[in-house]
């Protein structure tokens, strides 16, 4: 018999019952506009996502892995160049990449972060590095000014890999405003999603956003003037009216998934769960709250007794993918993602999810740990 799930590891209907009428009301008028592409919803949404991320330039397009690719694209990437990012990340990240052409070199995590280890990066930046692309993971970003020294000392570019950051902040500063230019993905479970596919890249240069804009729409320089071989990667006007509705709410939904992950860390507390580590200058937004233990099948099985949802966001790790085989990585190539991709178990974050919810949650898991203790004792 199916468990009934007692805490969904997401639940959209609740967020989209709570802002219902203006969603429809921006559909609707999208609707009777006959616009559907390349029209005045989607400038309004790209001029107010560009000042949510403290940028100059937004251009919508139709998912982050896209927004990654023509990123990539618009810096200049192509054969016979290095881009290095991680292999905690999802497969998109990695696949862009070899869209262009250019090879992937990974680079291990920090074990308290889980982002890029920049001294890792330091170690394998060759002349024939021209981008790093560092994943602001869960939520969470990257050490960015180290990174940026870097990328100056030796002339490579930084695209952040922000499709799980929506908001979040590093020394005050917005994902996204952080490198050369960034890319987001507006998936429906993300932070800040549609109803379908979406995405976006962000930059301060003007160069990179008019090289996006033309690339994302067939490389259509004027009214049948095709400058270059581009793409259908167009973030289409329903999608661009619903974020515009949900960039209203999401800083009070940020709030709330923090609100959410102080109270797990504060039941927790006395467990030997561990937890991603925030430095002081940075402000997550919680896209993923993961509890890291050695037993993760034992309390991924107590949860699903429980009627809980849970979530397995990075493992295994690209490297060990039997289609990427090709790039020459092995097992044991990458230790800290490893590790990670055996012992994380993402927890229902949402921020419709009420403190009771979480309660429950945090006692199950406070079961699982004293009985994996008990069952070590008694060995
Ligand atoms: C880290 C990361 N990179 C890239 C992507 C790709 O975004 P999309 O699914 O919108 O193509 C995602 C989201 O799924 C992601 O989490």
């Amino acid at each position: 018999m199916e468990q009934i799930q007692k805490v969904p590891f997401l639940d959209l209907k609740s967020q989209q019952d709570e802002v219902r009428s203006e969603l429809v009301e921006a559909l609707t008028s999208t609707i009777d506009s006959t616009t559907y592409i390349l029209g005045p919803q989607l400038e309004r949404f790209e001029s107010r996502f560009a000042r949510y991320c403290d940028c100059r330039y937004a251009a919508g397009v139709s998912s982050g892995t896209a927004a990654l690719h023509l990123a990539l694209l618009a810096v200049g990437v192509g054969a016979g160049d290095e881009v290095i990012t991680v292999p905690n990340t999802f497969v998109a990240t990695v696949e862009a990449i070899l869209y262009t052409g250019a090879r992937p070199v990974l680079v291990d995590v920090r074990d308290d972060t889980y982002c890029i280890d920049v001294e890792a990066v330091r170690r394998a930046v060759t002349a024939r590095t021209k981008a790093v692309i560092p994943v602001h993971l869960f939520g969470q970003t990257c050490d960015m000014d180290p990174l940026m020294g870097l990328a100056e000392t030796h002339g490579f570019f930084v695209i952040e890999d922000a499709c799980q950051a929506h908001g979040a902040r590093y020394m005050g500063r917005a994902a996204g405003s952080l490198g050369h230019a960034a890319a987001f993905s507006f998936y429906p479970s993300k932070n800040l999603g549609g109803f379908g596919d979406g995405g976006a890249v962000t930059t301060n240069d003007a160069r990179i956003a008019e090289r996006v804009r033309l690339l994302r729409h067939h490389g259509q320089a004027g009214r049948n003037v095709y400058t270059d071989i581009g793409f259908n990667y167009r973030l289409d006007e329903m999608q661009a009216a619903v974020l515009a509705v949900k960039l209203n709410h999401v800083d009070r939904w940020t709030e709330r998934r923090r609100e959410l992950a102080a109270l797990y860390r504060e039941l927790l507390r006395d467990t030997d769960y561990r937890f991603q580590e925030a430095p002081p200058e940075v402000l997550p937004v919680y896209y993923i709250f993961a509890v890291r233990h050695e037993k993760q099948q034992a309390i991924r099985d107590s949860l699903d007794g429980a009627g809980i949802g849970w979530g397995n966001h990075i493992a295994p790790p690209i490297h060990v993918q039997p289609g990427y085989a090709f790039l020459g990585y092995q097992e044991g190539s990458f230790p800290v993602s490893e590790r990670l991709a055996r012992e994380l178990v993402s927890l229902p974050v949402y921020p419709q999810l009420s403190n009771e919810q979480v309660n429950y949650v945090a006692t199950t898991l406070g079961r699982v740990v004293v009985s994996i203790s008990s069952a070590t004792t008694e060995r």
